[in-house]
């Protein structure tokens, strides 16, 4: 099982047989209150009859069509519909099947244009401590969580890693962007000077880091990265697969907060995670400088057997469609004041040691139960879904982010079981 404790899991098995809305159903008869969208990707809530439907209709006209010399219709549209979505620019799209799909993608990419520009010097990646790009070997090199990467060899060479950006010293229980930690974007400097500019290829961070507990940028540091990689002429990545498609308010974290990459990776919300499908954007002149540096023949060496699946198009086109009628990303930003406040109604309880909130995403941190670091918030998210609440754990931080469709109840709901449980745990 994937990042599971297999025999711990199988000593209890917690099993979901159903879902529909906000709510799972559990495998012993229990409704659960889905307070983490699945895993960030269920954002207009479970089984909405508009997505089945459409990929009931999709599956009994063209199950599958191949992508490799050929097209079919539903891909080319849904890349349109995300273009459009995009900030102004990134508007070429490349489908995928996952996150980690999308960020390989997203790397390669951006080697291959450096390459194509007479750049071929620049082949080292940088991402960040703590940054969560999935399981590829691309992924975990850039990734900053060493769990993931040391029994696999460590992962690619010259991959580098900039510091994290959390701080709970100076910034604890911030609402929205933390006011301190602008100048820790200069470590991309610093990686500058140390290998020179003319080795980078590219940088990919998370926005805002979600699976390793909701770290938010501080004020200011997304801006001051995107003003290094123009000096150095470095392309910026943002790993949107948890941020895009309403989670901070807006139809991605970089259109929302006013700070435009060269290159955008996303899945999860993209379909409501119903047909798995990734996707990344990239700015059009990247696109254009790769493509026009072949002379003919295949420009880009790359893809998947279920690039642009039928379903997954299908389920992503009548995805987008549902968010848009529903306004769901405007009612994301509309519910983050009472969401916030919701949350940070927790400080001063039991073991909490920070909160944090943005869009519709809160992170709280445990102190972590001495000489057993992590216990603490497995036992708490144990005790959640035995009381029928959907949490994340992550080291020693709950982590929410539930669909876009909760009623501000459902929010009560939601940090009064916490609040309550916090109280019955060690
Ligand atoms: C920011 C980010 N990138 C990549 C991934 C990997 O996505 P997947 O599990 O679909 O491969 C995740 C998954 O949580 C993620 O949060």
């Amino acid at each position: 099982m994937p990042f599971t404790a297999n025999r711990s899991y199988k000593a209890n098995p917690r099993q979901l047989v159903s879902a529909s809305g906000m709510h799972y159903q559990s495998g012993d008869g229990r409704t659960i209150l889905d307070g983490t969208s699945g895993l960030w990707c269920s954002n207009a809530g479970h089984c909405r009859p508009e997505i089945t439907e459409a990929i009931a209709k999709a599956a009994g006209t063209l199950d599958f069509a191949p992508t490799f010399q050929l097209g079919h219709p539903l891909p080319f549209e849904l890349a349109q519909r995300l273009a459009a979505l995009m900030p102004e620019g990134l508007d070429r799209i490349f489908f995928t099947n996952s996150g980690s799909e999308s960020v390989d993608t997203a790397l390669k990419i951006a080697i291959a244009v450096q390459r194509s520009k007479g750049q071929g010097t620049r082949t080292r990646l940088i991402g960040r401590e703590r940054g969560y790009h999935g399981t590829g070997f691309g992924g975990i090199s850039v990734g900053g969580i060493v769990t993931n990467r040391r029994t696999f060899g460590g992962g690619l060479p010259g991959a580098d890693h900039m510091r994290h950006t959390h701080d709970i010293a100076r910034n604890a229980f911030s609402r929205g962007f933390p006011q301190c930690g602008v100048e820790l974007a200069d470590d991309l400097q610093r990686l500058v000077d140390l290998h020179g500019a003319d080795t980078i290829a590219a940088v990919i961070v998370e926005p805002m880091a979600g699976s390793t507990g909701v770290l938010v940028p501080p004020t200011g540091y997304l801006q001051r990265l995107r003003v290094i990689c123009d000096r150095h002429g470095i392309i910026l990545i943002f790993d949107e697969v948890i941020t895009a498609f309403g989670r901070v308010g807006g139809a991605t974290a970089a259109g929302q907060w006013g700070v435009t990459p060269d290159i955008i990776t996303m899945a999860k919300g993209l379909t409501n995670a119903a047909v798995p499908m990734g996707a990344v954007a990239v700015k059009r002149e990247l696109h254009d400088a790769m493509i026009e540096s072949v002379p003919g023949g295949i420009e880009l060496f790359h893809g998947y057997t279920y690039s642009g699946h039928p379903l997954a198009s299908a389920a992503g086109l009548a995805t987008l469609d549902l968010y848009a009628r529903d306004g769901l990303f405007e009612r994301a930003n509309e519910l983050s004041a009472y969401w916030e406040d919701a949350a940070h109604s927790l400080k001063g309880r039991r073991h909490v040691i920070d909160i944090r909130t943005i869009g519709l995403v809160a992170g709280i941190e445990l102190k972590p139960r001495s000489g057993a670091p992590t216990a603490r918030a497995m036992e708490l998210f144990h005790a959640c879904f035995d009381n029928g609440l959907l949490v994340r754990a992550t080291g020693d931080i709950i982590a929410l982010s539930p669909p876009l469709i909760v009623a501000k109840a459902e929010i009560d709901e939601m940090f009064g079981k916490l609040g309550n449980l916090l109280d019955t745990i060690a």
